[in-house]
């Protein structure tokens, strides 16, 4: 049994944790500043059959150091695992708030979309073994405390910094599949993060500026005029910036099935604009802007997505 920590129990955090409480001990870390008498965290999961209730208990961040955590006790799986499950943005200050307390053998394992969060992590933890995940499993909160398993999915866990390597990422996913839920360890993690960006840069700031579910992309004409154009400069991207070759049919044909496969979906980005919460609009397009710049190419199509929806985020217009 393993002491699997959750940094940022919200919706995606709330899942992992109810599905491993079975297995594992489960602690959530609670905001530094949260000011709470309550000894844990009390939510319910609700999926397809059934609505179950969990009390996890909030993990004293002193604490973290002691237990059963030297590397000599590490046996099959790491005795102790940290999981982060903080939007991108809050991801980089989340974990630098709880570093004083963190010993450097603890892995830490990012479930955060986009690509950004993960390097600056890599970098300001280097002692530690980072680790990212890529995961289509599919959860969001009805209230703050009702979360909604929405759709089954995979995960894939791969080593994302030096610290890191491929028999550790296989140690999380052995704790991680008393889940119940698919997890799958993978040597480059960096290629399947780059493809769910793609994906995730055409559907989510699309369906954001156009403020429909993802199955209704193929019928609007804005999407279909930029589709081309933006999948083009994805794959230019890519191919620069990490060497994959593919070509933009093959890329939309991936992007095509996503949809498809997701018609019903009210993207994460467009939730969040309808909530008037900050969106991950800098992980995805963000991102790939930044990259661009550096190889000395430009991107149109994503700059015009990425200020787009920064200005709708700012105006509020939703
Ligand atoms: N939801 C999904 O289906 C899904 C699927 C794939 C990937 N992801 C990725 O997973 C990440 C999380 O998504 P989500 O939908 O679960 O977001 P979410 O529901 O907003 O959860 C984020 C949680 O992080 C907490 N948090 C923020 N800063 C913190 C801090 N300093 N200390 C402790 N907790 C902190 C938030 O607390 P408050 O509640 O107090 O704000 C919130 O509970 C995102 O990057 C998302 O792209 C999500």
């Amino acid at each position: 049994m393993s002491t699997v920590c959750i940094l940022g129990a919200g919706a995606l955090g709330s899942l992992w944790a109810a599905r491993l409480s079975n297995t594992h001990t489960v602690k959530i870390i609670p905001r530094l500043n949260k000011k709470s008498s309550l000894s844990g965290y009390d939510f319910s999961l609700q999926d397809a059959e059934t609505t179950t209730t969990y009390h996890l208990p909030y993990l004293p961040l002193s604490s973290l150091p002691d237990g059963p955590l030297s590397e000599n006790t590490r046996a099959s799986s790491p005795s102790v695992i940290l999981l982060v499950f903080c939007k991108s943005f809050d991801t980089l200050p989340a974990l630098t708030a709880i570093k004083p307390y963190l010993p450097h053998h603890i892995p830490i394992v990012l479930f955060q979309n986009g690509l950004g969060s993960q390097v600056e992590v890599g970098k300001a933890f280097p002692d530690h073994p980072v680790y990212a995940a890529v995961t289509t499993e599919g959860a969001n909160r009805k209230t703050p405390q009702h979360i909604i398993h929405a759709g089954r999915g995979s995960t894939w866990i791969g080593p994302f910094n030096k610290q890191a390597t491929m028999a550790g990422a296989k140690e999380a996913c052995a704790v991680l599949a008393d889940s119940g839920l698919e997890v799958s360890a993978e040597a480059d993690i960096t290629l399947r993060l780059w493809k769910k960006l793609a994906v995730n840069c055409a559907i989510n700031p699309m369906t954001a500026l156009l403020n429909c579910p993802n199955g209704e992309l193929p019928s609007q004409p804005y999407f279909t005029a930029r589709y081309t154009t933006l999948c083009k400069e994805l794959v230019l991207i890519m191919q620069l910036t990490i060497g994959y070759e593919t070509t933009s049919d093959a890329l939309k044909a991936q992007i095509d099935e996503v949809i498809r496969k997701t018609a019903q979906n009210i993207s994460s980005m467009l939730q969040d604009l309808r909530a008037g919460r900050k969106t991950e609009i800098e992980d995805i397009c963000g991102y790939l802007v930044k990259e661009a710049r550096q190889q000395n190419i430009a991107c149109p199509t994503i700059t015009q997505l990425y200020q787009d929806v920064l200005a709708l985020a700012t105006t509020g217009s939703q």
